[in-house]
């Protein structure tokens, strides 16, 4: 049987998880490799790719790691010129790199602030600045990008910053996908919600929960009306359906990941 992505290259930034586990960048490159997919993983550090190459390769899947941070401008043209000579060529971009810190604006110092704007929103620029040309030149392309419901709802916890920067990169892929959709380039964006990823026990319980992870996954999950938590292979099969010829018609648009929670406001 075919498989979705045959043969085609994939490069999924923050591909590395902050523990083991299913985070979203892991799930999507594991789940690409399954559908046939080349995946170049990219991560700031190598190491946390290591079970994802384990995960990839035990599913049949082809996968090369490259050393990035995609908040460095000569990095990440570097990083798409090492997937062009790996590859040859890039059929699909999934930008997964991101997280939150907390705070509002009275309390968050600027330097976070701004910090936050490079990781979350200026990372998924730079990288769409260097692949765009690459898909246009073939004809072809498909770029995922990964919000979060926090882009569009309150979400329990004052993360201003956070909330800023991915509603930009919902808007951001809108236009760029209006823009590029006359040269075969569709734009999407993925918008997880409250996910049980190893980033809740490596960060989020700290931030919020004063290190209990049990109080803060039992805070989560009452938000849910489907009742369970996802993880990131919940992400990975909504951009793998985006990033499929099965989304040839879907551009501009988003799919919401997170159990029925934004669509609630008791
Ligand atoms: N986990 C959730 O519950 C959740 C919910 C909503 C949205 N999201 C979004 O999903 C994305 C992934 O989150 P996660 O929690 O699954 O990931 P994670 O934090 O577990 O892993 C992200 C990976 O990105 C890498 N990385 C960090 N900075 C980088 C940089 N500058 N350059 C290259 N790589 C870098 C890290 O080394 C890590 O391996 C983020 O954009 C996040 O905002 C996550």
């Amino acid at each position: 049987m075919t498989k979705r992505l045959d043969g085609q290259v994939v490069i999924v930034t923050g591909a590395g998880c902050v523990g083991p586990g299913w985070g979203n960048g892991r799930a999507t490159a594991v789940r690409f490799a399954e559908e046939g997919a080349k995946i170049f993983a990219v991560d700031l550090k190598p190491e946390t790719v290591e079970e994802t190459v384990e995960r990839a390769r035990a599913v049949g899947g082809e996968i090369a790691v490259h050393q990035c941070d995609v908040t460095d401008t000569a990095a990440v043209k570097d990083m798409v010129a090492a997937c062009l000579s790996r590859f040859g060529r890039v059929d699909a971009l999934v930008n997964n790199v991101g997280g939150s810190a907390k705070g509002g604006p009275v309390e968050m110092d600027e330097d976070t602030w701004r910090r936050q704007i490079d990781f979350n929103l200026s990372s998924v620029y730079l990288t769409c600045k260097h692949v765009l040309p690459v898909m246009v030149e073939q004809g072809k392309g498909a770029i995922v990008n990964t919000a979060s419901t926090s882009g569009i709802r309150w979400t329990g916890a004052a993360q201003s910053a956070y909330a800023a920067t991915k509603a930009g990169v919902i808007q951001f892929s809108k236009v760029v996908a209006v823009e590029y959709a006359s040269r075969g380039v569709r734009v999407n964006t993925v918008i997880p919600g409250q996910l049980h990823t190893p980033m809740v026990e490596a960060r989020l319980a700290g931030q919020r929960a004063g290190g209990n992870v049990d109080a803060l996954l039992q805070t989560r999950l009452k938000r849910i009306p489907l009742g369970f938590m996802g993880d990131g292979r919940d992400t990975a099969n909504a951009a793998l359906f985006l990033v499929s010829d099965e989304a040839r018609f879907v551009t501009g648009t988003e799919i919401i990941v997170d159990g029925g929670m934004s669509a609630r406001c008791d």
